[in-house]
């Protein structure tokens, strides 16, 4: 890293707050935890399912006497989960009922890149966009949220950001815990600050972006979830702007992550603690005794930061995130799968590109996003390897629009088996390379770019982002079409 960088990235990250906060055994624990309703789908004529998502501006009560002015889709603060099966057609019409622009994304579906929602699929106030597609990619754990360019995180924080579940044949297949809100919860997490007024503020701001001291889990603070089954499946999502967590329970207990971001694991892995940062996903099954009540909490995540940076404010915190109540009888879900789905690992010698991506400063190899600008033009079909290093003494990310990935090695090693399968987001630690691979199929444009870029949302607003189209062998990148908004 270059010492400006460095330099830069101290100067950013002066400690605001001070301290590290510790709420382990000191949440009350006083309210359900809400559960996002399904969005309804009507089937049309032609087989299509149709969703209808509203982005409008409402308050919520989240503090006693207090009402937050926030946004959400079909409601006041998040969104409905948005449940489809592979094959489906579908097809959301998006409204915007917001004063000012927005978009919406979705983080980790493979879709053509003019449905994808990114900072070119601009939506205006008053208009609806409304993209369609063809689900085609395994069941897994997704999000949609705003991508405006340059406004990314204060929409997400606002409250724009919804779940979408998608189901296939193979999940459906094994005995895993599959009813909604009963025994296959949604866990949203997101770190909020409140001002004396009782609005959001985002005054803590360290080098990784906003860090709030109170979570919300699906917009609950201080939630419980009653528990029925002997067996819990929480699909856990980190929707915040910049915090890191490391989810495990108070006692310790060991669980099974069942999904990362892209979908099933080859097999469960049986986990303490799970690290998700911004826009990561992992699902993971719970047993539980009859009567007993137990934390999923986030304990210090290992940011990987080093003597230069281990001072600065990353949130490196203990939070109690959400308390799991076990009813007095629990209904037995019978044994849980050994093996989930199958999983080719590629190699690196298969790999006919090599692409490297350098993050530095607010830049990635040394360019700020230009909406105008194709970084990068893919072949469609091909097996890529990308080569990703956070050259920083600080934290930063990456998230790479359509696709699924494998890491195929984190500085030479193999990763560890909560990295092994798809992903589509990666905590990049400081100073640290990852060998991704990855191969974009189906859908093409010379025109309409995906973008990949830091999802420390505050960096990614900063412009460490960029963007690559998939194009037919042979072919060249056109000219992106012209910005409909500047950030
Ligand atoms: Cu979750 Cu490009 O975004
Ligand atoms: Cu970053």
């Amino acid at each position: 890293a270059s010492a400006l960088a460095i330099a830069g990235g101290l100067a950013a990250c002066s400690l605001v707050g001070g301290g590290t906060i510790d709420t382990a055994g000191k949440v009350p624990f006083d309210r359900p935890l809400a559960i996002p309703p399904i969005a309804v789908a009507k089937t049309d004529a032609t087989g299509e399912k149709v969703v209808g998502l509203t982005a409008e501006a409402g308050t919520s009560s989240f503090l006693p006497g207090r009402r937050t002015t926030t946004w959400g889709f079909d409601g006041a603060y998040l969104g409905p989960t948005i449940v489809a099966n592979r094959g489906d057609r579908l097809r959301v019409n998006v409204k915007n009922d917001l004063a000012e622009a927005t978009t919406v994304h979705w983080h980790g579906m493979h879709l053509p890149a003019a449905m994808d929602g990114g900072p070119h699929q601009v939506v205006d106030p008053g208009e609806t966009w409304s993209p369609h597609w063809r689900i085609d990619q395994p069941a897994a754990t997704l999000w949609y949220h705003p991508h405006l360019h340059g406004e990314t995180e204060r929409h997400v924080m606002m409250g724009m950001a919804g779940m979408v579940i998608l189901r296939d044949q193979q999940e459906a297949a094994l005995n895993l815990p599959r009813t909604y809100g009963v025994d296959d919860i949604p866990v949203i997490v997101q770190d909020k600050r409140f001002d004396a007024q009782g609005q959001f503020t985002d005054s803590t701001r360290g080098f990784i972006g906003a860090i709030g001291d109170t979570l919300l889990v699906n917009g609950t603070v201080g939630p419980y979830l009653d528990v029925t089954t002997d067996v819990v499946r929480l699909r856990l999502l980190n929707a915040s702007p910049a915090r890191v967590y490391d989810f495990g329970f108070s006692d310790g207990r060991t669980f099974d992550m069942i999904a990362s971001d892209g979908g099933l694991l080859a097999k469960p892995a049986p986990l303490r603690g799970i690290r998700l940062s911004p826009g990561e996903r992992a699902e993971v099954l719970v047993r539980l005794t009859p009567g007993e009540k137990v934390s999923l909490r986030s304990t210090k995540p290992d940011l990987g930061l080093d003597g230069v940076t281990s001072g600065m404010n990353a949130g490196n915190d203990t939070l109690d995130v959400l308390q799991l109540r076990a009813g007095a009888t629990l209904r037995p879900l019978g044994a849980m799968p050994t093996v989930l789905a199958p999983l080719e690992r590629w190699s690196l010698g298969a790999a006919s590109v090599t692409r490297t991506f350098d993050l530095s400063g607010h830049s990635i190899n040394e360019q700020k996003m230009d909406m105008g600008r194709i970084d990068e033009t893919v072949e469609v079909g091909t097996l890529e390897q990308w080569v990703v290093t956070n050259s920083m003494h600080a934290p930063h990310s990456f998230h790479v629009h359509d696709v699924q990935f494998q890491i195929a090695n984190i500085g030479g090693s193999p990763p560890p088996p909560e990295l092994a399968g798809w992903k589509d987001t990666v905590y990049l630690p400081p100073q640290t390379e990852f060998r991704l691979l990855m191969r974009f199929t189906d859908y093409t444009s010379r025109t309409v770019p995906y973008m990949y870029h830091c999802h420390l949302l505050t960096h990614e607003d900063a412009g460490m982002m960029g963007q690559f189209v998939v194009v037919k062998h042979g072919q060249k990148a056109g000219t992106p079409p012209a910005d409909t908004t500047t950030p």
